[in-house]
């Protein structure tokens, strides 16, 4: 490693005022504004990001524009090596990583460590699954009414600039699960990382650039979603939009976004239905870990659980006795700590705290937890809720698990569909007949059978329907999704 790689960033955590790289030096923002990244752990100042203008958007749009045929006309065989190297410079830099991200998102030092060295193994995929990305060929004759000679030579190609944009909870993994299969696939990649984790992301930007992705090819623009994100999405010289975060940001996006095509994960709000003959044992433990690791700020976490009173009262007693074990809440730095920490900011436990008391003061019942001081909210068991309680009208993105009494499996089905998400639901049973007969009953993205929502392994394909997502990714999938097919027909001369 050379011993500048990160030297203009400094090892106390605040990097430069910059936010593009011209192949020379960096060129920072001159609106001389800031946003400042605050640690949720101890209220530390991590770094600042600049918050660019409106100019400096236009300027790096018109150089990704210029630099994007240059780099589609690099060989593919060169782009892998490139993405290849990026995966190599992220394991030779991952302590630095995931310090990086245990101070600036919160995570355990487990937790960080799996985001990084999966990052790197999900960039090493990529590279290899796009050696076998293929055009075709189709003939004219196939089709009633037509002769042989006309045939078409479709080939897959970029869309253009792909603007990335990613949420606070994988800053790294979930950055470079869109700027890896849009670079490969020839497109030019600008990154807009969230505020929170910017800073990690922004490294992350950094190592592509010095793995050999071109100057201009691949930029970070920083500021706040209201003041950038509103100019980005609808910019014109903005091709695609690949986006992870909640599903109103979401739906705000993607009205503004017009005719571009997107890939958008949202909100989850998982439920799991726990039928009668299900291993309780396993189901319990799937069930705290799907509801609290990382503190319950998965899309894919466990939000609510739909069962019969009978069955949720053994689930709840077998899971009061778990938790303790499971769960250790606090400072992730401690090695004593399990799945629970501080939630991404103060703010944000107060708005869990007030879905958690207001719930409450609608019927449901507080089994543990509830308590919230600064950023920590205690891991929270709910029961008694019904669909319209604001703990699961909304997807609660903290350390929060509600039991729904149903009387039916057809009821689970139906409470299930009428929910506006639709990332994942699980199901636990031995009888893995039932759990097909309720995957082809729902509607949402995928189903799991006696296992917790989740995005890997990430070769599978992993998608939202309603306002969980639009579009597919899992590795094949988002090579796909970052491009299009342009049909060339060769007519035979009459
Ligand atoms: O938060 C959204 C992520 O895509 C969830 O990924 O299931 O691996 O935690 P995960």
């Amino acid at each position: 490693m050379p011993a500048d790689f990160f030297a203009d960033i400094s090892d106390k955590g605040t990097p430069p005022n910059f936010f593009f790289f011209d192949g020379t030096t960096w060129q920072g923002s001159t609106t001389g504004k800031t946003v400042s990244v605050i640690s949720p752990i101890d209220n530390t100042l991590v770094g600042t990001l600049p918050m660019v203008s409106h100019e400096e958007i236009d300027r790096v749009l018109a150089t990704a524009k210029l630099a994007q045929p240059l780099w589609e006309a690099v060989p593919l065989n060169k782009r892998v090596g490139i993405m290849h190297l990026a995966a190599d410079w992220i394991r030779h830099l991952q302590d630095y990583l995931i310090a990086l991200l245990i101070r600036e998102v919160g995570k355990s030092a487990d937790e960080a460590k799996g985001e990084i060295v999966r990052t790197a193994d999900l960039i090493d995929y990529f590279a290899d699954e796009a050696q076998s990305m293929r055009g075709m060929t189709l003939d004219s004759d196939n089709f009633p009414g037509f002769e042989k000679g006309r045939i078409a030579v479709i080939e897959r190609v970029p869309y253009g600039t792909v603007l990335a944009i990613a949420p606070f909870n994988y800053p790294v993994n979930l950055t470079a699960s869109k700027i890896a299969p849009a670079l490969l696939m020839g497109n030019s990649v600008v990154v807009k990382p969230p505020t929170q984790g910017g800073i990690s992301a922004t490294h992350l930007v950094r190592i592509f650039e010095k793995a050999g992705v071109p100057a201009g090819v691949i930029t970070t623009l920083t500021g706040t979603g209201e003041v950038i994100g509103e100019y980005l999405v609808p910019h014109k010289d903005v091709s695609m939009v690949a986006f992870t975060g909640n599903s109103d940001t979401g739906i705000g996006i993607a009205g503004k976004a017009a005719m571009k095509p997107l890939l958008f994960e949202c909100g989850g709000n998982n439920p799991v239905v726990v039928m009668p003959d299900a291993d309780f044992a396993v189901t319990v433990r799937e069930i705290i870990k799907g509801a609290f690791a990382y503190s319950g700020q998965r899309c894919t976490g466990i939000k609510y659980v739909l069962t019969t009173p009978a069955i949720r009262e053994q689930l709840v007693s077998m899971l009061l006795k778990t938790l303790p074990e499971m769960v250790h809440p606090g400072d992730p730095r401690s090695p004593e700590t399990k799945l629970v920490g501080p939630v991404i900011s103060e703010a944000a436990a107060i708005r869990i705290e007030e879905a958690i008391t207001t719930s409450v003061k609608n019927g449901a019942k507080l089994v543990c937890g509830g308590k919230r001081t600064n950023a920590m909210i205690e891991p929270t068991v709910l029961t008694g809720v019904i669909p319209s309680m604001p703990i699961i009208a909304k997807e609660t993105f903290g350390p929060v698990v509600s039991f729904v009494d149903v009387s039916s499996f057809d009821e689970a089905v139906t409470i299930i569909n009428n929910s506006s998400y639709g990332l994942q639901a699980s199901i636990f049973t031995k009888d893995e007949g039932t759990g097909l007969v309720f995957a082809k009953r729902l509607n949402v993205g995928s189903v799991q059978i006696n296992g917790s929502p989740q995005r890997g392994p990430d070769h599978f394909p992993f998608l939202g329907v309603k306002h969980s997502g639009v579009g597919v990714q899992g590795v094949r999938y988002s090579l796909e999704a970052v491009s299009r097919l342009r049909p060339v027909v060769l007519n035979k001369p009459q």
